[in-house]
């Protein structure tokens, strides 16, 4: 059934609604780890795989993939991601991209592919294409998608080393992930072919349109901004902007901000849908997102962070303080030289 799509702004999500990082471009720390020594090979790039991305790290009770990414790779956040996944649907009409992707698109490449729903998902709408799905952790089974999809471990904050260029790449909740996003697009717009597509998507912090005083949300806002810019990976929405995109020789195409509610509050019934599953989706996130960065970074503790959770979800679950989130598409085509 395909019903009228939440309606987009054409700008960008506006500077100071919570949504927005710091203009700061980090730089990436010296002393990351270096993953890629093992031994099997990758079809795929000149890169072999290294067994350390099967690491795991117990924290506060959720499990990470490393010492660096921020959100934990455990079930809990494998169920999120799907209903994540099951809210960006109708915010773009039951479509997977505002990118126009002809039949004939033969190389797709999902980075940060999670639990590969989308990538699968693409596999079969696009059954003459290859699709490469990379990410740091195994949360998708491995051999368990359609045939064209291919599933790959790796870490897009290490050079990229594909084979073959790309016809589409694609990004989607990859905020607070990466510390030098310039060197992200500029891989990206190296692995495209000459006119290819990219795309990223990425949702803003949560916001109240009836905020109370004080309110719960903007001091978890504001703890989570400062613990991830002490991280070195801002996290919101200004990796998004078009001249970032556009230093690294991609030409901004189309560039929409939805504005999703949080619940059931709209009368509109794909905002009703939408919401339902992005409110789940958020709320199971509050932990997700703030856990690792407040406790390492405000050297706060475990409970105060979950205490903040609490008081967040009973604001964002008041119909009253009309929460939402700005989720933001941007498509880019690489300049042709
Ligand atoms: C919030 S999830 C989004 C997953 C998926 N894109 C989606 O929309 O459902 C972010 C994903 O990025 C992955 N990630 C984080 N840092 C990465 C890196 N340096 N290279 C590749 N993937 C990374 C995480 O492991 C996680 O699966």
């Amino acid at each position: 059934m395909s019903q009228k799509p939440i309606e987009a702004g054409e700008q960008e999500a506006p500077p100071n609604n919570d949504c927005v990082g710091n203009e700061e471009t980090p730089t990436r720390p010296s002393s990351e780890p270096e993953h890629h020594s093992g031994s099997e090979a990758s079809k795929n790039s000149t890169r072999s795989l290294s067994g350390s991305f099967n690491e795991e790290h117990f924290e506060n009770g959720r499990r990470y993939c490393n010492e660096i990414y921020y959100m934990p790779n455990d079930e809990a956040e494998q169920t999120r991601l799907s209903i994540a996944h099951q809210a960006y649907l109708p915010i773009l009409d039951g479509q997977l991209t505002l990118a126009h992707i002809p039949q004939s698109t033969r190389r797709i490449l999902d980075i940060g592919a999670g639990t590969g729903e989308w990538a699968i998902s693409m596999a079969g709408l696009y059954p003459n294409a290859e699709i490469l799905a990379t990410d740091i952790t195994t949360v998708f089974q491995p051999g368990s998608g359609p045939p064209n999809v291919e599933f790959e471990l790796d870490d897009a904050e290490v050079e990229w080393t594909y084979n073959e260029p790309f016809d589409f790449i694609h990004m989607r909740s990859m905020s607070g992930a990466f510390a030098d996003w310039d060197s992200i697009y500029a891989e990206v717009s190296k692995h495209l072919r000459d006119g290819g597509s990219f795309e990223i998507a990425d949702q803003g912090m949560i916001q109240l349109k009836r905020e109370p005083p004080d309110s719960y949300v903007k001091a978890f806002n504001g703890a989570l901004q400062s613990a991830a810019e002490r991280a070195g990976r801002p996290v919101g929405l200004d990796h998004l902007r078009k001249a970032r995109l556009e230093r690294a020789g991609l030409s901004v195409t189309k560039n929409k901000t939805f504005e999703v509610p949080l619940g059931t509050y709209s009368a509109d019934p794909v905002k009703k849908i939408a919401g339902k599953m992005a409110m789940i989706a958020a709320l199971e996130g509050l932990e997700a997102v703030s856990l690792r960065l407040l406790t390492r970074h405000l050297a706060w503790k475990e409970e105060d962070v979950r205490n903040l959770c609490e008081k967040v979800k009973e604001e964002v679950m008041n119909p009253s303080t009309r929460a939402c989130v700005a989720v933001q598409f941007v498509v880019a085509r690489k300049m042709m030289v």
